[in-house]
């Protein structure tokens, strides 16, 4: 997608993120799982976004800091309780452009697949790696990409049905780069909305893989924050990685 940038998905999202994603249940979890691993802190969200897991987990008594790319996202931040407590860098999360070491980095939902080329996935682990204190760990949620869904090249889901919009996705994939193109859709009476967004997808070897060229070795692989057993019909991974 031509003029899309690290700022383009947090710029259009900010204003509906929460309403779409603000699940509780799952960021509390997160914020309960992440919390265990990082002792006091401190600990450095990528992609930090709207505090989403972020304020929980700060809630807890961490040390949280954050990283984003969309000023719009770091502003919702901010408007929240315990947000405006949180350090925030504006700046591309592959660059970990930070002073400090961290018991704890992570990068949740999906996050880390908003670096579009493998060379700047390999490069955030390699950041990340240079930030960890002794003992320190990565951990990064993302899904398992669906092969029924990549073969057929395109695909397109009904989200939600109410009276007067309707929301959907439709993404085109490009399964050598390993890339998705999608929008959201908003189609009401009032018109229709857009939110562009931009992956590259990977499976969970090749991320094991990334954390070998930076010195870094897969501990623990669940199916999710609630610990559940990671095995091929698993959808999500939430992957803890150490130094080796
Ligand atoms: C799906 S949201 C996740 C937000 C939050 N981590 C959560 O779990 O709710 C992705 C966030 O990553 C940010 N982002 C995407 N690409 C980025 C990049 N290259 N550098 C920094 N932030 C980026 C977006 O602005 C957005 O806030």
């Amino acid at each position: 997608m031509k003029d899309y940038d690290p700022a383009t998905y947090g710029d259009r999202m900010a204003g509906i993120y929460d309403d779409w994603f603000g699940t509780p249940g799952d960021a509390d979890a997160a914020a309960a799982f992440l919390g265990e691993l990082a002792g006091p802190g401190p600990t450095l969200e990528l992609g930090i976004g709207t505090g989403r897991v972020a304020i929980p987990l700060s809630q807890r008594g961490v040390e949280v800091h954050g990283i984003d790319a969309s000023t719009a996202m770091v502003e919702k931040l901010r408007t929240k309780a315990g947000g405006a407590d949180i350090s925030v860098t504006v700046g591309d999360f592959a660059k970990v452009d930070v002073e400090g070491r961290f018991s704890l980095v992570y990068v949740a939902f999906n996050t880390f697949f908003a670096l579009t080329s493998q060379e700047d996935q390999v490069r955030c682990f390699e950041n990340v790696a240079g930030h960890l204190e002794a003992g320190g760990v990565f951990v990064v949620e993302a899904f398992v990409p669906d092969f029924a869904r990549l073969r057929a090249g395109q695909a397109t889901q009904t989200k939600r049905v109410e009276v007067d919009r309707v929301f959907l996705e439709t993404t085109r994939y490009d399964t050598v780069a390993q890339r998705a193109y999608s929008h959201n859709i908003v189609m009401g009476e009032g018109g229709t909305k857009l939110y562009p967004v931009e992956i590259r997808y990977v499976w969970p070897s090749e991320m094991d893989l990334m954390a070998r060229l930076a010195g870094l070795r897969l501990r623990e692989r669940w199916a999710g924050w609630n610990r559940g057993p990671f095995t091929a019909r698993s959808n999500f991974h939430v992957s803890v990685y150490m130094r080796t």
